[in-house]
């Protein structure tokens, strides 16, 4: 490109100014790319992050088998039909995952938690074993439960291995230490107004918080008149349904459907005949017997959570869950 005679030329001139500053803003972009990955380093990385036994890289891969990502956000990748999920460990704590997430058709109530927080691994990771020093500490977990615990969730219920759930949590512990720089923004709603987000009734205050759910059910023991419906309720709220099917499903412990009666196969090869004795003691020292095929040590034992009419109801509400014959 040659400058005609009659034109001032500077057009070699203009273009090493261009180059010039190009290169500029190259040695600028670098230099703020090589800073902002200087600030990563203080980042936590996931084959650091751990709960109990289980890895969070473990529960990364729990998390995409079972496309959470379809209904949920971390770090705002994904769907939004479901909450984000990103620093929900920090405001819930451990045990109010675990008691979530296997029974997610419903809300865990107080009792659900209190089960929870006998597992020593929770107890531990949580930092505090009394259902009122853990609801202090994790006002999320306070919130839910004193808003929304006993009622159906719009989550679907997943069927997961107990594995699978120390997974999660250790991926979702992982994920709460991310250094966000503020993300995600806090909502700008004013309280829950909506209807699943009623106050439970007789729980208000803060006084309220510590008021154990074992006396009002146990009172729905002696109002209604039928022990099966109390027992029903009781074993939704103390999370059992989490573990143990009504109908015929075997998930993390055996299916209640068609047990009262029938004859169970025991770990240390015994058979031993399903009655109210039997499924008593089970409930109140679960390794007292062992029920062939599942592990022991998994199951909470429920002696000091429930008396003797919340056991004997819901006794009765597994004797009702037999069938059609009786
Ligand atoms: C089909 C959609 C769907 C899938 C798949 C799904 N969720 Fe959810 N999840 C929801 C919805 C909807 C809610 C909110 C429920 C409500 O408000 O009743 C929810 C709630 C939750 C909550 C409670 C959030 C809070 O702030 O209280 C957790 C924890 C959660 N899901 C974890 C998971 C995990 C882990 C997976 C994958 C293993 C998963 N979800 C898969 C739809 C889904
Ligand atoms: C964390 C999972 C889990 C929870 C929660 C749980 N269970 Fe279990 N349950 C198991 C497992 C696993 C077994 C089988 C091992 C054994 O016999 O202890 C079992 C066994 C039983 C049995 C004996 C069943 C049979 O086929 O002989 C009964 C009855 C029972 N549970 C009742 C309850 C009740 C009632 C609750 C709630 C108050 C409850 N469970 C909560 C896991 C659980």
């Amino acid at each position: 490109m040659s400058c005609a005679d009659d034109k001032n030329c500077n057009e070699t001139r203009t273009r090493r100014k261009a180059i010039v500053v190009l290169g500029l803003m190259l040695l600028i972009f670098l230099g703020l790319s090589a800073v902002s990955f200087l600030d990563s380093r203080n980042q936590v990385t996931p084959d650091t992050v751990s709960f109990d036994t289980h890895m969070a890289v473990q529960g990364k891969r729990v998390f995409q088998a079972y496309n959470c990502m379809g209904c949920h956000t971390i770090v705002g990748n994904g769907a939004y039909f479901g909450p984000d999920l990103t620093h929900l460990y920090a405001s819930t704590g451990p045990a109010w995952l675990a008691a979530f997430l296997p029974s997610a058709a419903n809300w865990p109530a107080e009792a659900a938690l209190r089960a929870q927080l006998l597992n020593p691994a929770l107890a531990a990771d949580a930092g505090s074993n009394t259902l009122e020093a853990y609801l202090k500490k994790y006002p999320g977990a306070a919130e839910r439960v004193h808003r929304r615990g006993g009622q159906s969730s719009h989550m679907p219920n997943l069927a997961f291995r107990s594995d699978e759930v120390g997974q999660l949590i250790a991926f979702l512990k992982y994920t709460s230490q991310m250094n966000t720089e503020g993300w995600p923004p806090k909502p700008k709603v004013d309280g829950l107004s909506f209807p699943q987000a009623r106050q439970r009734v007789g729980l208000t205050g803060a006084g309220a918080l510590a008021q154990p759910v074992v006396a009002a059910a146990g009172s729905a023991v002696n109002e209604t008149g039928d022990p099966a419906t109390v027992g029903e309720k009781l074993a939704k709220d103390y999370g059992c349904m989490a573990c143990h099917s009504s109908a015929q499903e075997r998930l993390v412990g055996p299916p209640w459907g068609q047990l009262y009666g029938s004859q169970v196969s025991l770990a240390d090869g015994t058979t031993v005949l399903a009655d109210d004795a039997y499924l008593a003691e089970s409930i109140r020292q679960p390794d007292a017997r062992i029920v062939a095929g599942y592990p022991p040590g998994i199951m909470p034992a429920y002696a000091a959570l429930l008396n003797d009419d919340e056991i004997n109801a819901i006794v009765a509400y597994v004797r009702s869950l037999q069938g059609e014959q009786k």
